[in-house]
């Protein structure tokens, strides 16, 4: 079959790498791409929210499968798009409709879903410009620190976390008068879970689904966790912490309610759920809802899936998941990313990437890099996943920094510690 992913990152790369080898693929087509997917398929110069054009690619180039990888063509209803155009009806897309992609495109929607479905999430108010009173009296019953979210999209930037009062009164005011624009016209003001973060995802048919193996993500750019917000840093599979017991209250608390909440609401999910999950003293509680894969988480998982993951989208569009297994490699997969100088700031882009071809050991799923000149160049904040295999964490993170080391371009960044909280527990 021919297969188009959308989505230009390390996860689409990932994803690209995964679906070339099922057996079942014809031609793959990645739009738009980066250097690193014209290895598995072919690169098409479309945006993801162009409907029209992918539209016409589809057509034209007789596509059976579309696979969207980031949000914004799912919340802005790329699915619901298919479904509604009589020409596009019999090619299956892998993704929720606008409706499910809600449970990322509005934090008010998700949190009030799981309330309506008694999935365990911190303490809430959704507050506007209207009742910014009824917020700040809110706030005082609360203990520092003081949780904020954007309700929207907002670029992974909507959440802001202050130590006193008196910083979340005057943000909770920026934020509902514009910060973020129309994405926090409405903010979630939330009780702080202190814990331990956790991904866990899904794929579904929207009747029953396959757990895919957990990661960790590394979400802040400096050493130690420390520093701002960046979409991901580096990510860690198998998860220590994350055994049995807890993966099965993870599923019965959180999994199961959800799926069949979205049944019960009648809204058609068929892809990646991703579960941003708190460990609070053994007991996970949901921060958020991604309708996708992770990125950089999924360059960690998708690399210890065995089965045929084609094979598993085709089951998902059939509604047929059910007869579907998932093959796990019990093998510890770790990623690094590589930066650009300044990311998650202001950085520059067009810098030739050297040594490439001496990688050994490692698979390098590219997220931010383009062709120029024929040379490799960067063309975004995260420019490269360094991505090994190894029998425990300790071998495939020194498989990986040794790439990590070896790969140069001008400005490279990583953090030298992705794992460092895990190693104590999976070490000893
Ligand atoms: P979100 O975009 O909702 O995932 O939030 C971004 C990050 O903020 C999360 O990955 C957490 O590290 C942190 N965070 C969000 N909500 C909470 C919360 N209620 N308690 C503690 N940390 C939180
Ligand atoms: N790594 C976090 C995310 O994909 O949202």
């Amino acid at each position: 079959m021919n297969v188009l992913i959308l989505g230009s990152g390390g996860r689409e790369h990932t994803l690209a790498w995964k679906v070339a080898q099922s057996p079942l693929l014809k031609k793959l087509f990645i739009a738009p791409g980066n250097a690193g997917t014209r290895e598995p398929g072919i690169n098409v110069d479309i945006g993801v929210e162009d409907f029209d054009a992918i539209r016409s690619f589809v057509l034209k180039e007789q596509i059976n499968m579309v696979v969207v990888g980031p949000e914004a063509p799912l919340v802005g209803g790329i699915v619901d798009f298919f479904r509604e155009d009589h020409s596009l009806k019999k090619v299956q897309v892998i993704g929720p409709t606008r409706a499910g992609a809600m449970l990322e495109g509005s934090k008010k929607f998700a949190k009030e879903f799981m309330t309506r479905h008694n999935i365990p999430t911190a303490k809430f108010q959704n507050i506007t410009l209207n009742d910014y009173d009824r917020g700040i009296d809110y706030l005082k019953t609360m203990e520092p620190p003081y949780v904020l979210k954007a309700d929207g999209l907002a670029a992974g930037k909507g959440v802001l976390i202050c130590d006193s009062i008196a910083e979340a009164e005057k943000l909770l005011k920026s934020m509902l008068e514009g910060m973020f624009g129309e994405a926090s016209k409405n903010v979630i003001i939330e009780e702080y879970l202190a814990g331990i973060e956790l991904s866990v995802f899904i794929l579904t048919d929207g009747d029953s689904y396959i757990i895919f193996p957990e990661a960790k993500d590394y979400k802040r750019i400096g050493q130690g966790d420390t520093g701002l917000n960046t979409g991901g840093m580096g990510a860690v599979s198998p998860v220590p912490f994350a055994d049995r017991v807890f993966l099965k209250k993870v599923e019965e608390r959180i999994i199961k309610p959800t799926v069949q909440g979205l049944k019960k609401e009648r809204i058609n999910y068929r892809g990646f759920l991703y579960f941003g999950l708190m460990n609070v003293i053994g007991n996970p509680y949901v921060v958020e809802y991604n309708v996708r894969m992770g990125d950089p988480e999924a360059e960690v998982v998708l690399p210890r899936v065995s089965s045929d993951l084609l094979e598993m989208f085709i089951a998902v569009a059939e509604r047929k998941l059910k007869r579907k297994k998932i093959e796990i490699d019990s093998r510890t997969v770790i990623t690094v990313m590589l930066v650009s100088g300044g990311y998650p700031g202001k950085y520059e882009k067009g810098k030739e990437i050297h040594n490439l071809n001496d990688v050994k050991n490692s698979i390098i799923f590219h997220a931010g890099t383009a062709i120029s000149e024929g040379k490799i160049v960067t063309s975004g904040g995260r420019v490269l996943a360094v991505t090994s295999y190894g029998s425990d964490m300790m071998e495939a993170l020194a498989r990986t920094y040794r790439n990590a080391d070896l790969i140069n371009f001008e400005g490279k960044y990583c953090r030298r510690d992705i794992g460092f909280d895990l190693y104590d527990e999976s070490q000893i």
